[in-house]
């Protein structure tokens, strides 16, 4: 599929953005393991979150759709998962198979995970080597354990373990398996990753504490089967936002959207670089702060960002990136080489793209450096498999003289299923073509 995306006059109007991914993975593998029967709404209905039902239904749970948009989830505690009889293919997920790894591990089992092209060239290493200091044996291939993945698991200990990345992913998966280990186990992060695993542990009964950059799992309790409601996704939001800031005379309102502070980087670096945002309607859903983010266009500095702050905005790097090209003066992103093991390397593409459509972009080894304001010119864009490039090269259209062409757009329903419909109610200009069109 291909998206076609032209300049287009002020966007304006107040959209909700779908259910929040790393929630929706998080809620519907919780309640795979709570007891009794857990109604989860706003359930983001993607092709990774469904890839982690799925595989939740291969590992014995039983998992309905009960409406749209409303997942069912019939928990019968850790020991009723089962081994899946075939590997479980996760699709683009690194999320949904870095989890699962966790919960498998602690499980007498063995588990294949495996997916596609992306996912089978990522990383796993930073998730078998915990693993298997508790004491599960973690296959994969090469040096960097790439899947297909098998996980033997087993008898665990806790440990205390400190990443050398921050990662909510690998800080999850221990988690997730020191909930079958026997004593407690304790991540110590290097800075403060998403901390969405730690506060749903703990609103569904778990003994879990944090200090600082220390989080520490006593297992032993049973979780509780839970309803809740799914905030709307700011990593997906921001991209309305972006769009809202960088056409002229725009005013975009992104509703119900997740304000986690582990999550709003973005939101920062956009106040720093003097992005007209403003918040309101604070209030709580599902333990997780929410608010309603508005953008409006208004002139854009350079600025330098690094350290902390990038966990914080991992996935909206790209889109940063983007904004950059219209501010004044240089802005370096430093710290970002985990962007390098995303679902492409999203340094390299951010500098090709934003670099065919004639923006000032250089890149460095641990992040990138753009130097605006620059005028865009539209033009074809491999999104390469990746749906973050391809939707950051959306709002890059919106703004860009001509036409730009994305092709291999279909990799937007990862994330977002929605974008086109939601960058359309707003008043944008843009359509999808199939191959055969
Ligand atoms: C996620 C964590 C981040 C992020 C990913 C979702 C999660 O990855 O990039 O899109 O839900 O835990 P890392 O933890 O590997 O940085």
């Amino acid at each position: 599929m291909r998206l076609i995306v032209r300049v287009c006059g002020p966007l304006s109007g107040r959209v909700r953005a779908p259910g929040d991914k790393s929630i929706s993975h998080r809620a519907a593998m919780l309640a795979a393991i709570a007891e009794g029967t857990s109604r989860i709404e706003g359930f983001l209905a993607c092709d990774d979150c469904l890839r982690t039902a799925e595989a939740l239904r291969h590992l014995g749970v039983t998992v309905e759709q009960a409406g749209v948009g409303t997942l069912e989830v019939h928990g019968e505690g850790l020991d009723a998962l089962r081994e899946p009889d075939a590997p479980l293919d996760m699709g683009n997920s690194g999320t949904g198979m870095r989890l699962l790894m966790g919960l498998a591990a602690g499980r007498p089992m063995t588990v294949t995970f495996t997916g596609d092209e992306s996912l089978t060239g990522r990383p796993m290493d930073r998730i078998a080597e915990p693993l298997e200091r508790m004491g599960a044996r973690v296959e994969g291939r090469g040096e960097r354990c790439t899947p297909p993945v098998t996980v033997h698991g087993g008898d665990l200990g806790g440990i205390t373990y400190a990443p050398p990345m921050a990662s909510a992913q690998v800080k999850s998966a221990v988690l997730l398996a020191g909930l079958s280990a026997a004593g407690e186990t304790t991540v110590v992060e290097v800075a403060r990753s998403r901390d969405h695993t730690e506060r749903m542990l703990a609103a569904m009964g778990a003994d879990i504490s944090v200090e600082g950059l220390r989080v520490t799992l006593r297992p032993g309790r049973a979780l509780r089967a839970t309803s809740m409601s799914i905030p709307a996704d700011l990593s997906s939001a921001a991209f309305l936002l972006a769009a809202g800031l960088l056409v002229e005379g725009s005013d975009v309102q992104a509703a119900d959207a997740l304000l986690n502070p582990t999550r709003t980087g973005l939101l920062e670096a956009l106040e720093a670089m003097g992005a007209k945002i403003g918040l309101g309607g604070r209030r709580d859903v599902a333990g997780e702060p929410v608010g309603t983010v508005r953008a409006q266009p208004g002139a854009l500095r350079a600025a330098e960002f690094g350290g902390d702050l990038i966990p914080r905005m991992i996935d909206e790097v790209p889109l940063l990136a983007v904004i950059a090209t219209q501010a004044e003066g240089t802005t370096v992103i430093r710290d970002a080489a985990e962007l390098r093991v995303k679902e492409s390397d999203r340094l390299a593409a951010m500098a090709e793209v934003l670099g065919a459509m004639g923006a000032d972009v250089r890149e460095r080894e641990d992040g990138l450096e753009i130097t605006g304001p620059i005028p865009l010119s539209g033009t074809t864009i491999d999104a390469r498999g990746d749906h973050r490039v391809a939707m950051s090269a959306a709002v890059a259209g919106l703004v860009a003289r001509g036409e730009t062409v994305i092709e291999g757009a279909e990799c937007i329903r990862t994330s977002y299923p929605t974008f086109v419909a939601d960058l359309r109610t707003l008043g944008a200009d843009c359509i999808e073509e199939s191959d055969d069109d």
